[in-house]
Parts: structure tokens; C-alpha cells; sequence
């Protein structure tokens, strides 16, 4: 059932396409699709009471009009915010989606993806509990087996006991001296790591040890074709259409 290194996609939209549409909304997913993303990357994180829904930051305040902390707040709450209008006027009216809502686009236009766990303190294991069997019971099976990633380790973990099926990657700002065993320790199939501090050394070490390298975030071309002369597996980026034009699929 899981995914062989080879089968991930190059190119996967982070948070949709988030330079042509608001980040983690349903149009920015829309938009990755009609850009020919065939993966995206989203955040999902947990309301106060225990909905989960498409958001990155700890804050409303940046890509909402809402403000203060999201896990502080309903989600009937979080339904009366405006998640477009601080993108563009155009966008006026865009929802924060729900796990659901966005799952169930992916189905409808083919998208596969990488759902990453955006964990409040104290409530890892509780966003993977509500979270993942979400994810399993709206996702298309016909479509590539989705990836769940996460900073928590916590997180990983849980999504290792509660949907062992589906391929789990763990990520870091910097890789980390205990890399080895914390991949071990969640079987994971990938380690995924900022491409600002990322070394050809490290992709090498990362793969040779049989996992999959994936960098966020890329939004340079010559970027990608140097991570990918390196042996990166893929790549998150804010310019998907941008990015599969130049690099190719
Ligand atoms: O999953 C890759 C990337 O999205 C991790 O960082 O902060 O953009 O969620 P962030
Ligand atoms: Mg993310």
C-alpha cells in the first residue's frame, strides 16, 4: 500500500497556488489544478471545538479577517470570516475550507495530496484523531495514496497508529542530528526540509538511507533544477504553473 520513493510527484503546490489565489482556499486549490498541478500541499489545523480546517497560521489575523489565535475559536465562528478579500477584491467571500470541503475538491478535480498537521501545543494527537480518518473516508482511492507530513512528532506518530496505510513524512526546519532515528522511529517514507539550509550532502545521506528528500519552499527554477540534480524528490512551491513550464513534470 505504500508508496515507492519513485511514485511522489516533482512539483507540489504549496498551499495551492498562493501567488494567484488566497493561500489554503478552494480556489487556490482550483487554481494549482487548471495550472496542471497534479499535488498539493495544504495545512490543516484544529478548531476549539475540534473541527478541522484548511488554515497555516497560528493567527487569523494575516489571510483571514478575523484575528487572534484560530484554535481559540469556534467553528461556527470561523464560518463568518472572509478568507479572500486580504488577497484581492476578487476574492471576496472565500471561506476558510473545511478538511472535508477540500478533500472532496481533490476528488472532483483529481488532485492527489500532502496533508501536513499544523499542531497546537497539546493537541497533536487530537488534530490526527479527528483529522485523518476525515482524510480517508472524503479521498478518491482511484487517486495516488495521500502523504501526511508534520513538524510534531507527536503528530506523525499518532497518524502512524491512526491510518498506518498512508506514507508519512517527517519535517524539519534543519535537519536534525537524530534524523535517523526519528525516521526509524515513525516509518517514515520521506524526511522533508527547508531548501534554505538544505546540502547536497544531506540529500545524499537523507536517500542513501532510503527515504524520500522533499524542500519547501521553491520558487526559483534554478532552484529546482539544482535540488533535483541533487536527488530531491520533489518540491512544494508557491509558482506551480510557473514551476511546471520551466522544470517540467
Ligand atoms: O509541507 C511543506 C511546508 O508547507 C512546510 O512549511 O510553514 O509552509 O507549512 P509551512
Ligand atoms: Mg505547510
Amino acid at each position: 500500500m505504500v508508496q515507492s520513493r519513485a511514485s511522489f510527484p516533482r512539483i507540489i503546490a504549496h498551499r495551492g497556488s498562493p501567488r494567484a489565489a488566497p493561500e489554503n482556499t478552494l480556489a487556490s486549490f482550483r487554481k494549482a489544478a487548471a495550472e496542471g498541478a497534479a499535488w498539493v500541499e495544504f495545512d490543516a489545523s484544529l478548531t476549539l471545538d475540534n473541527r478541522v480546517v484548511v488554515f497555516h497560521d497560528d493567527d487569523l489575523d494575516r489571510t483571514s479577517d478575523g484575528s487572534g489565535p484560530l484554535a481559540q475559536m469556534t467553528f461556527d465562528a470561523l464560518q463568518g470570516l472572509d478568507a479572500g478579500s486580504w488577497f484581492a477584491p476578487a476574492f471576496k467571500g472565500e471561506m476558510i475550507p473545511t478538511l472535508e470541503e477540500a478533500i472532496e475538491l481533490f476528488a472532483e478535480v483529481g488532485l492527489g495530496f500532502n496533508i501536513e498537521l499544523k499542531t497546537d501545543p497539546g493537541r497533536e494527537v487530537e488534530l490526527a484523531e479527528v483529522a485523518l480518518p476525515i482524510a480517508a473516508e472524503c479521498w478518491r482511492p482511484d487517486l495516488p495514496v495521500p502523504v501526511i507530513s508534520s513538524f510534531s512528532r507527536q503528530a506523525v506518530a499518532a497518524a502512524k497508529e491512526i491510518l498506518p496505510e498512508w506514507p508519512r513524512a517527517m519535517l524539519f526546519d534543519r535537519l536534525p542530528e537524530d534524523w535517523r532515528s526519528v525516521g526509524k522511529a515513525l516509518d517514515a517514507v520521506s524526511i522533508n526540509l527547508s531548501q534554505r539550509h538544505l546540502t547536497r550532502e544531506q540529500v545524499m545521506e537523507v536517500r542513501g538511507a532510503g527515504y524520500a528528500v522533499m524542500a519547501y519552499t521553491v520558487n526559483e527554477p534554478d532552484r529546482a533544477q539544482t535540488l533535483f540534480s541533487w536527488g530531491v524528490d520533489a518540491i512544494f512551491t508557491d509558482l506551480p504553473g510557473e514551476m511546471l513550464r520551466q522544470v517540467g513534470k
